[in-house]
């Protein structure tokens, strides 16, 4: 898992005055809305003795602590300390660390890291969202599977077949294979596009999206570690555009929030069909990636054996060294082994420029790379 990109906390409609608790990269947020309507994200320790501010009151523009009533503003500033009265002093130390948050696609968005706003990775693009011509509609997800499982499902061609069985031929065709195909760089990511047989489609719903057998164009890709894009060109007119944002809340408990972008069956009649069967592909992927061993992908890639149809997911096992090069990886066994002894929290925007942090920063994977550019 990965500091310093931006992780969907919640759908927007989900956060309110009311302070919302989120799991995110093995630790706990509280997520609330202030009076003009903005969103802020703190750790949800309370730097007194460790209260659990979603438990608290949403006050003012302010989250107050269940347990003695100290109060933080939405920069993690805390501004109330009840039992020293009005005229006593705060200590710098309480404050506690804030992210910034961007709404987008409806999705609230939770920078978890501390790079300064120029440098940081940004939300993957959904390019015809709003445009006329295209409907959205979402599908959430959660499920028992590592998030890079799942960016590797979605970047391999050759399990459609297997998996799924309304796109391919179930593996009785003689003659399958998946095409050669080239992977396109871009940047912090990779994909492909290529052109494949398939049969038409049987349900009634996405029969009126392909009727026929024959050429289908699909591809897929990632940017970043945690978002994927596949588009699926089910006739030379029809098409499905999809986002996929993935939360991991630890290595193997994972949130999905997958934007489907259609230009076909635009009437909103049509929403309930489409998401029912991509729930049924999703819940097809599901069966594979909860039972996968080891859950996590592993270090090296002699432990298993990639075939060329591998090989987007080969490219981004190259990328997850680049990020830990650079020191984004954050270290979940030393997490894991101090759970219920030590409280961390991934360092926000504002520890580059003050010290004296009372919740330690998360710690993190030294790499040869890392470690050789220390
Ligand atoms: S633990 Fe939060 S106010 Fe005391
Ligand atoms: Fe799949």
């Amino acid at each position: 898992m990965y500091m310093n990109y931006w992780y969907v906390a919640a759908q927007s409609h989900e956060v309110t005055d009311k302070p919302l608790k989120v799991r995110m990269l093995g630790q706990n947020f509280v997520v609330f809305r202030d009076s003009q309507g903005k969103v802020h994200c703190l750790h949800n320790v309370c730097t007194h003795r460790g209260g659990n501010l979603a438990g608290g009151k949403v006050k003012g523009d302010t989250v107050e602590c269940p347990y003695h009533g100290w109060r933080f503003n939405g920069e993690g500033e805390c501004v109330k300390i009840p039992s020293i009265g009005k005229e006593g002093k705060i200590p710098g130390r309480t404050r506690i660390d804030s992210y910034p948050t961007q709404e987008k696609y409806d999705l609230v968005f939770c920078f978890l890291g501390d790079l300064p706003a120029h440098e940081r990775p940004p939300i993957m693009d959904i390019p015809e969202w709003g445009q006329e011509g295209w409907r959205a509609n979402l599908l959430y997800n959660e499920y028992n599977a590592s998030y890079e499982r799942a960016v590797e499902n979605t970047l391999d061609p050759a399990h459609n077949e297997f998996v799924h069985p309304t796109h391919g031929y179930s593996g009785e065709k003689e003659t399958y294979a998946v095409p050669d195909y080239a992977i396109t760089d871009v940047p912090d990511g990779a994909g492909f596009m290529m052109t494949f047989k398939s049969p038409e489609l049987k349900d009634n719903t996405m029969s009126k999206l392909r009727n026929f057998a024959g050429d289908l164009e699909a591809g897929a890709g990632h940017v970043g570690p945690h978002q994927t894009w596949t588009q699926i060109h089910m006739s030379p007119t029809n098409w499905f555009h999809q986002y996929t944002f993935r939360t991991p809340e630890s290595r193997t408990r994972t949130r999905g929030y997958l934007i489907n972008m259609r230009n076909a069956l635009l009437d909103e009649k049509h929403d309930e069909a489409i998401q029912v069967r991509q729930r049924v592909i999703q819940d097809q992927d599901l069966v594979i990636l909860e039972a996968i061993e080891p859950a996590i992908p592993p270090v090296t890639n002699t432990k298993e054996v990639l075939m060329p149809a591998d090989r987007t997911v080969a490219r981004y096992r190259q990328y997850t060294k680049e990020w830990n090069g650079k020191g984004w990886r954050i270290d979940i066994d030393a997490v894991e082994r101090d759970a219920g002894k030590v409280v961390y929290a991934i360092p926000s925007p504002a520890r580059r420029d003050s010290k004296g942090w009372v919740i330690d920063a998360v710690p993190i994977v030294q790499t040869a790379t890392k470690q050789a550019a220390e």
